[in-house]
Order: structure tokens, then C-alpha cells, then sequence
């Protein structure tokens, strides 16, 4: 049983309700133990906690364009690595048009988001259309290929020897963020039944991130029937309506949407900018001092973000404080619209990442010193 002090003590001048009424002239950072769980406090600052000139050392934001990953892979198992530890791989597949062999990922679930592109996934549990936006599910050891309509990019999230689960909605209830119901899966439909044949069919195994190819003298994607409660499952960005208050700026965990046992992937999608006067409109500064924070920027214009565009990722690990940029800050506390307009994919990892050979090969240096421009604009005195 974990046991931490539970109650607030108050030093100073303070606000009484984190991220809202901030003290004249300050700036607020949460620093924060179980990525936004866990005790915490806020700190009000006279300057900016990224006012930073200088970093001298291996710890630093970093941001890497993979939109400059041109290379396509005939295999999900070839694509680039892009960060990792022992409990994930995230990894970046720009696929073929049509897929020669079937997949089969022995090392745990992996969730395919797709960046760009359409088309048909084929695998044990049937057929199933995806388009960009969406998020599936391939429980560990599926047997699955794609065709793609139009030239897909996908981000492949490998949750090594783990299950991905959906969130505890709490006292949200069970049909909030979005309703289980929205969940397809694939069906053995005209289309799975017509790719069946008794060609030579070759898997190819991914365990111990070593590839076993086993041959078929017919196409094992032949079932006929099933029924169960383990399925591939597709849900895509645009049927998930995020929560939040027009009063108070809520942490990134309000919009997780997978777990896994060492990670958890969020969504952030469009919403309305707080409309309280007193409460903040962009992430408050804070060290998620606990884990390691990956962005995967999908589609539409980053309001928190200065000089990042669809395709990028950023890497904030833990153990400094990082926050909106200034452009952003400008809109702290008078947005300029009255919704964000971004899809972007979060993923907290608990452990350490490193960063995988091809993200080296197009990191944008100039991202640490993106937070350098003339102060920003302090809470209103
Ligand atoms: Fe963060």
C-alpha cells in the first residue's frame, strides 16, 4: 500500500486551485509524481521555467521530422525504429501497396495508428477497412497483412509482452471519451473470403525481435467462424470526443485512450479552449517527473507548439520542466480561436527510451532552443 502525504501545504503566495487564478505576475509549474496521479505541487515562478540559454549534456527536448523517412519496407518488421525500451518499440512503416506475406508479431500486441493512407487489413479474425486516423489493435500473434488504396504511413506501437486495455473511465462512466460500441472489428465478409486460396503462403514470425518464415501451402487466413472476446479492434481519432471543462485545463491522462503495462497511448483531439477568464488555455509547465513524454504530431495546426509540423515526434524525457512555447503562451490566458484544431497521438512511457537509429538520422536540433524567444506574457496583473 503506497502512502504519501495526502493533504496540501501552502507556502507563499499561491493559487488555491491549480492552473486557474494564478498569483499576478507569475508563472505556474506542476511538479507531479505517477504521471499526473500522484502528490503534486504548484509552484508559482517569476519566470518562464523554459527561459532557459543554454543545455550542455545528453538530457534535452529533442523532436525528430519522420516525414523525411521516405524509404518504403515490404514488411511491418522492417520499418524504422524510432524510440524504445525493453517495454515498447515504437517504430515508423511506410508500407507497401500490397503486402506478399502475412505478419505475425510474437513479442506482444502491437497498435497500428495510421498517419496517411487507406485500405484493407486481412487477418485470422477477417477483413477490415482503415483509413488515416485510426487506431488497431493486433493482439500479440495475429496473422495479418494489408492492401493499401492510397500510400500508407503508419506508426507501429509494439507494447512488449503486454495487452493493451482501454482506460478506467471512472466517474466519467463507461461511455465517455468514446463508447465501446464504436469499436469494430473485422468480419469474414465476401472480400476475406475471396482472398482465401491454396496458393504458397509464407509468416513471418517476429519473437525475440528475431523473424522465423514459415510456409503454407494455402492461404491460412481461412476461417470460417469465431467467437470469442479477443479480436483485432479499429477506432479512429474522429470518434473519440474528449472531456474537459470550460473552468479548468486538464491534464493529458484526461484523454488517454490505451494502457499497457509499462505505457499508456493518449489522443489529444479538437475541443473547445477554456472559457473561464481566470483559467489557463495551454498545458501548464510541469515535470512529469515519473515518465518518460512522446508527441506524435498527426494532423492540423499545434497550438502549443512553435515550428512543428504532421509527421513529427517529439521526446521530452524526464527530469526537466517543459511547457507550451511562447507563441502558444501569448494565447494562455486570450485564445485566439475558440477551439484547438490538432490530432496527436501521446505515448507516457514509465521507463527510459532511447531514441532508435533512423529518428537520429532526422532529429531537428534546433528544438531545444525553440522556447528562446522574447519573454512571454506573465498572468494578468
Ligand atoms: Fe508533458
Amino acid at each position: 500500500m503506497k502512502s504519501y502525504i495526502q493533504f496540501p501545504r501552502v507556502e507563499g503566495s499561491a493559487s488555491r486551485q491549480a492552473h486557474a487564478d494564478l498569483p499576478s505576475g507569475t508563472f505556474e509549474r506542476e511538479l507531479g509524481k505517477e504521471g499526473f496521479f500522484g502528490p503534486a505541487t504548484h509552484m508559482y515562478h517569476r519566470h518562464p521555467p523554459t527561459g532557459w540559454t543554454n543545455w550542455d549534456g545528453p538530457l534535452k527536448p529533442r523532436a525528430f521530422d519522420l516525414t523525411k523517412l521516405n524509404e518504403e519496407h515490404p514488411s511491418p518488421w522492417d520499418a524504422r525504429l524510432v524510440l524504445h525500451n525493453a517495454h515498447l518499440r515504437m517504430r515508423l512503416w511506410r508500407a507497401p501497396r500490397r503486402m506478399d506475406h502475412l505478419a505475425r508479431n510474437g513479442d506482444g500486441d502491437e497498435l497500428v495508428f495510421i498517419h496517411t493512407g487507406r485500405g484493407d487489413l486481412f487477418c485470422d479474425y477477417g477483413h477490415l477497412e482503415f483509413r488515416a486516423g485510426d487506431y488497431i489493435v493486433l493482439p500479440r500473434s495475429t496473422m495479418w497483412r494489408i492492401e493499401c488504396a492510397e500510400p500508407v504511413t503508419a506508426l507501429l506501437i509494439e507494447a512488449t509482452n503486454s495487452t493493451y486495455r482501454l482506460p478506467e473511465k471512472g466517474m466519467l462512466g463507461p461511455h465517455a471519451i468514446f463508447d465501446p460500441a464504436v469499436l469494430d472489428v473485422p468480419q469474414l465478409d465476401d472480400a476475406f473470403r475471396a482472398q482465401q486460396d491454396e496458393a504458397e503462403w509464407t509468416v513471418r514470425i517476429k519473437r525475440r525481435n528475431a523473424i522465423t518464415t514459415v510456409t503454407y501451402p494455402f492461404n491460412p487466413l481461412d476461417a470460417v467462424g469465431w467467437k470469442g472476446d479477443l479480436s483485432v479492434v479499429r477506432v479512429n481519432v474522429a470518434d473519440i470526443r474528449p472531456v474537459m471543462s470550460h473552468r479548468y485545463h486538464l491534464p493529458p491522462s484526461a484523454h488517454t485512450t490505451w494502457v499497457a503495462d509499462r505505457f499508456v497511448v493518449c489522443t489529444f483531439a479538437p475541443r473547445p479552449f477554456e472559457s473561464d477568464p481566470g483559467a489557463l488555455k495551454v498545458p501548464f509547465y510541469h515535470n512529469n517527473d515519473d515518465f518518460d513524454e512522446v508527441l506524435f504530431y498527426h494532423a492540423g495546426d499545434f497550438f502549443s507548439r512553435d515550428n512543428i509540423h504532421p509527421g513529427m515526434v517529439t521526446f521530452h524525457p524526464c527530469g526537466f520542466t517543459h511547457g507550451p512555447h511562447p507563441k502558444a503562451l501569448n494565447n494562455a490566458f486570450t485564445p485566439k480561436k475558440p477551439a484547438t484544431d490538432e490530432y496527436a497521438v501521446m505515448l507516457d512511457a514509465r521507463d527510459a527510451l532511447e531514441v532508435g537509429e533512423a529518428a537520429a538520422g532526422v532529429e531537428f536540433t534546433g528544438y531545444v532552443d525553440s522556447w528562446k524567444t522574447p519573454a512571454p506574457p506573465k498572468a494578468a496583473e
